[in-house]
């Protein structure tokens, strides 16, 4: 990739990936030369799907989007964006409450590398209060979501609970 054309890293957990994020990712490929849909590969969250089960799962939903690639990560997100050449990291802001922990992130990430800045999108309405964890409850207690996530990732959900 030519080092001219505007890169962004998308970073999250993505367990699993949701409309929401499809969103943002959608609307941010519009603008940006290239999209990379980072999911971090250690998660202290104990996510629910494996790290290939969570990129097969963003791939899956993003393959009509040419400039979107999908990747994981480990250790600080600042070393893996200058490693991607990267200078912009994209984080969605749903309500005022993610504010704060997303600015944490910001400038902790801007006083590791001032090459960096992060771009803060606000979600689309309709996705306001949508999450992967209230995604993950609703489908664990039985819950229809398959108007919050793509067909293939409702699909997976039913199959984990229906195995844990
Ligand atoms: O979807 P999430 O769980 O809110 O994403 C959080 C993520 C992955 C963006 C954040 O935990 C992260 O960047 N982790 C990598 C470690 C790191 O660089 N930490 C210092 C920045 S605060």
């Amino acid at each position: 990739m030519p080092a001219s054309k505007q890169i962004a890293i998308y970073p999250g957990s993505f367990d699993p990936i949701t409309n929401g994020h499809l969103d943002l990712i959608r609307r941010a490929a519009n603008i940006l030369d290239h999209v990379v849909v980072a999911t971090l590969r250690h998660d202290t969250k104990h996510p629910l799907f494996t790290t290939e089960e969570r990129m097969e799962m963003i791939s899956q939903a993003t393959s009509d989007l040419p400039n979107v690639s999908v990747d994981s990560f480990d250790g600080l997100l600042v070393d893996y964006a200058q490693e991607r050449g990267a200078r912009l990291i994209l984080r969605g802001i749903r309500a005022v409450s993610d504010y704060e922990y997303e600015l944490q992130m910001a400038l902790m990430n801007r006083q590791l590398s001032k090459e960096l800045e992060t771009l803060f999108i606000p979600a689309s309405e309709q996705y306001s209060y949508l999450s992967s964890r209230i995604v993950k409850e609703v489908s664990r207690l039985g819950g229809d979501v398959s108007a919050l996530v793509p067909a293939p990732v409702s699909a997976r959900l039913s199959a984990k609970h229906s195995s844990l």
